[in-house]
């Protein structure tokens, strides 16, 4: 009888079992049986005839490779400065959101400069070139071949020698060794398995398109964030035209750097000034309205965070939040309330940051917090101020990093005055006038917030 080359491992104890079953036999977790290839006979003489490996030294005396840009500025600083030769660059994001847009013309780009195939699973070449003839980028040289099968791109990729690959998407994609459907965790991890393999071999950059699941994670579980080297997230919000591109790992660059496009009629436009683009319409004396001074990555990006305060007819008040943490606007309502004696147990509060941009700062918290005082008191906040600084449980007031970078990009939009954390050593901008806080309480007093529910401070 022919030996089964698959057999079904339970991701929490790793028993296996040649047959799937809804609930593990070893730890009696449920559905948690996956499909995977055994070692095959071939393996395990390789390993009999296992031979000493040479070990070297951490000291590196050949050149480093060269980086392949695209000149896409915003898609290169998100990468680190570039593709590595060799390397395997995810980019996971919503459905619709763009990831083929972008990397079209990230492909069209490249293959003025060396060769470049895109490799479609999802889209009919006639598709592909429509796509092409709208993004202004069909006399491109770009290679294009549509398939899903991970046997023929390897063998095509062997042949051809392309320096930069692009497999649209991994969830399309399938191995001849397993039984699975295409889009299954066996079959994207087994898929990219092959492709990374190749990648390191033969020195080719390749750039991977993941759709993310309902459950907001690639393919089902994490299963492929940890074999590549590069991670990149394209997300933007329904309804806004501006995409993000924002990297969450990089072997080979810094993360939490994030890359700004504008969808356009034509494709994708780079906004280089991503501050310009999230602060124009706001509307002067509304209370609510205050800019947050934030960093994204290595660059500063200033962005309004509005809220809005309402009585409630509910036995639970809402709390919505759009581009925050939940949890945070929580503390930061309990601290007020703690604080400064203000309460807002009977009213709905909203916090939005406008734009569709999320924010993981805590240096926001400052902002919040005055955002939150301001729609309390119904004042507004000065109109050329900015905020930053985080916020602690008893109420003080920390500092952040980088106040100089976030200050310089401030004055250079316009902005007067910054309400900033107090730190021991003073420090001075001489182009604002700052306005050091130590507790948030002062920052109440600042703005004369003053609503009927305030008790004594320290309440
Ligand atoms: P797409 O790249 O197909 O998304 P993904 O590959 O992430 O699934 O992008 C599709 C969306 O982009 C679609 O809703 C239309 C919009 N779009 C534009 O607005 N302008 C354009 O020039 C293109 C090509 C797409
Ligand atoms: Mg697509």
């Amino acid at each position: 009888m022919a030996k089964t080359a698959t057999h079904y491992v339970c991701q929490s104890c790793g028993s296996c079992f040649p047959k799937w079953s809804g609930k593990c036999e070893g730890c009696h977790g449920w559905n948690t049986l996956i499909e995977e290839a055994t070692v095959d006979a071939f393996q395990k003489k390789t390993t009999l005839k296992a031979q000493k490996i040479d070990f070297t030294s951490l000291e590196d005396s050949s050149p480093p490779l060269p980086r392949f840009l695209s000149d896409m500025n915003e898609f290169d600083r998100v990468c680190g400065g570039g593709l590595v030769p060799g390397s395997v660059l995810l980019v996971g994001g919503d459905p619709g959101i763009g990831k083929s847009t972008l990397l079209l013309q990230v492909a069209a780009l490249i293959s003025g400069k060396t060769s470049c195939v895109y490799i479609s699973g999802e889209e009919a070449a006639d598709q592909v070139r429509l796509r092409a003839r709208r993004l202004q980028v069909a006399e491109s040289p770009v290679q294009l071949a549509t398939t899903t099968h991970i046997g023929d791109i390897l063998k095509s990729l062997h042949q051809e020698g392309p320096v930069v690959a692009i497999i649209d998407s991994i969830q399309t994609m399938y191995v001849d060794h397993l039984d699975a459907a295409p889009g299954s965790v066996s079959q994207v991890r087994a898929s990219a398995h092959e492709l990374i393999r190749f990648a390191k071999k033969y020195g080719v950059a390749i750039i991977i398109v993941g759709h993310v699941t309902k459950e907001g994670l690639i393919a089902g579980p994490r299963v492929l964030e940890h074999m590549v080297d590069t991670v990149l997230y394209f997300e933007g919000e329904r309804g806004h035209h501006f995409r993000i591109l924002r990297s969450v790992k990089n072997r080979f660059g810094p993360t939490d750097e994030i890359g700004v496009f504008e969808m356009t009629d034509k494709g994708l436009q780079e906004v280089s000034n991503p501050s310009a683009l999230f602060l124009p319409h706001r509307t002067e004396d509304v209370s609510g309205s205050c800019v947050f001074a934030g960093i994204e990555g290595t660059r500063p990006l200033l962005v309004e965070i509005q809220s809005l305060i309402a009585p409630s007819s509910l036995a639970t008040p809402r709390r919505a939040v759009v581009g925050w943490d939940s949890g945070r606007l929580s503390m930061i309502l309990a601290v007020l309330e703690t604080r400064c004696g203000l309460t807002c147990s009977n009213r709905d509060v909203f916090l939005n940051v406008a734009g569709g941009l999320r924010i993981s700062e805590p240096a926001a918290d400052l902002a919040v917090a005055a955002s939150l005082l301001s729609s309390l008191a119904n004042t507004s906040l000065p109109h050329d101020a900015i905020f930053f600084g985080e916020v602690g449980l008893s109420g003080e007031i920390r500092p952040i990093n980088q106040q100089e970078a976030r200050l310089k990009e401030a004055f250079k939009l316009g902005f007067k005055s910054a309400f900033v954390p107090k730190t021991a050593k003073p420090y001075s901008f001489s182009e604002m006038a700052l306005i050091p806080l130590a507790h948030i309480s002062e920052l109440a007093n600042y703005l004369e917030v003053k609503p009927k529910q305030r008790r004594a401070y320290g309440g």
